[in-house]
């Protein structure tokens, strides 16, 4: 695989020669929404460079942080669905990008009647760190010693504590397009922990991307050219399932998977895919005497903790998985018993092997138990 710097430089490049040029091709054509098209100048959307549209997943009010912006184009259709309620951030790293899109920021704005996007310099593998103030910074103390390069590192440690570009726990949704395959294999579990860090608990990612079929052999690996062209980084299908998966995130779905593929090459498939994975299953857990039903149609089903739920079974679950369940997307699935007599957190106690047990009926219908279950005589219940 070429080094970290070599990914960095090629695609720094290709994407600052594409934020001048129209380059063909260079991603997947994407068919977007028409309505949200109308207010965006054609320099941008004749730079889209995108395999997806996240934008279709995000709310009303929403605050959303677009990884990779590019020329803006999915800032600028989120801004639209957000309203004036909501916020855009943009992020991207590359100088000629960033100025392609604050160039239209003003006049998309001033078309919709609100301005609520930014676009910031960073990476989105490091989204502390924020670029702008670096190079403010690098600007007034050139780098030309050991030691001023040691002053660097500790000035960005600081910049990343107290003035992050994306603070912690702050964005409803992270969107992307087309841009997770561009970072270098070794920073992607970085990447993933980034998202997870930014995202506020009950928020989530949507992720469109290129994904393989197969693993991509290093020769392919080792091709700049392939690097930039949204092939040589991409996951795996698994691995990019398995990368939300790793970090924490819960309830991942394939919200589009392209039936046919974007490129072939050497037999093996690039397809563009939306993924869809949920922050906030993190936290204390206890039994309050809560029951689920998992309704099918499959057997039984293993959620991201290891519960696994058959169908047609009185599940006692924790009050975190209780709530959890209750909501997207996994809430049309199950159905919820509360206990007869509810249990205050104060008297929860702790739950034993939570996905394994069967939550008695007396634990939920308690005297409407008796009356319903045939007694044997001597009024001990069966
Ligand atoms: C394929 S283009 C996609 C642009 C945009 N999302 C769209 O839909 O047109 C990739 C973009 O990601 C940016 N990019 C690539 N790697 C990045 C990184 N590690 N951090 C921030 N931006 C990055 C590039 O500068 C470029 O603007």
């Amino acid at each position: 695989m070429p080094s970290s710097l070599d990914i960095k430089n090629v695609v720094r490049e290709r994407y600052s020669h594409a934020a001048q040029t129209r380059v063909e091709a260079l991603c997947c054509p994407v068919e977007y929404e028409r309505r949200y098209l109308k207010v965006i100048p054609a320099e941008v959307l004749e730079h889209d460079y995108g395999c997806g549209d996240p934008s279709k997943y995000v709310q009303p009010g929403e605050t959303v942080l677009d990884l990779g912006s590019g020329s803006g184009k999915i800032c600028f259709i989120a801004s639209q669905v957000v309203g004036q309620a909501g916020r855009v951030i943009g992020v991207d790293m590359n100088d000629d990008m960033l100025a392609l899109a604050r160039k239209h920021q003003r006049a998309v704005g001033d078309a919709l009647g609100y301005h609520n996007i930014e676009f910031r310099k960073g990476r989105i593998q490091d989204l502390a760190l924020d670029l702008e103030r670096l190079d403010a910074e690098l600007a007034a103390r050139p780098i030309d010693r050991a030691d001023a390069s040691l002053a660097a590192e500790t000035f960005a440690t600081d910049l990343r504590a107290r003035h992050p570009l994306v603070a912690d726990n702050s964005m409803d949704v992270v969107v992307s397009n087309c841009v997770l395959n561009l970072v270098d294999s070794r920073e992607k579990a970085r990447l993933f922990r980034e998202i997870f860090r930014v995202l506020k608990n009950g928020g989530r990612a949507v992720i469109s991307d290129i994904v393989s079929d197969q693993e991509i052999p290093e020769a392919m690996q080792n091709d700049p050219e392939l690097w930039s062209g949204c092939i040589a980084g991409a996951l795996t299908e698994e691995g990019f399932l398995g990368g939300f998966a790793e970090t924490g995130f819960y309830g991942i779905r394939l919200v589009k998977w392209n039936a046919a593929p974007w490129r072939t090459l050497q037999g093996i498939e690039f397809r563009a895919v939306t993924v869809e994975a949920f922050k906030g299953r993190q936290g204390e857990c206890s039994d309050r005497n809560q029951t689920v039903i998992y309704k099918g149609p499959f057997k039984e089903v293993l959620d991201d903790d290891g519960h696994r739920m058959e169908r047609g079974r009185r599940q006692a679950v924790s009050d975190r998985t209780f709530a959890l369940l209750q909501k997207a997307p996994y809430r049309e699935s199950f159905e919820f018993v509360e206990p007869r007599t509810a249990v205050s957190a104060k008297d929860a106690r702790p739950i034993d092997s939570e996905g394994a047990r069967q939550r008695h009926l007396t634990e939920t219908k308690a005297e409407h138990y008796n009356a319903t279950s045939q007694c044997c005589e001597g009024g001990n219940c069966c």
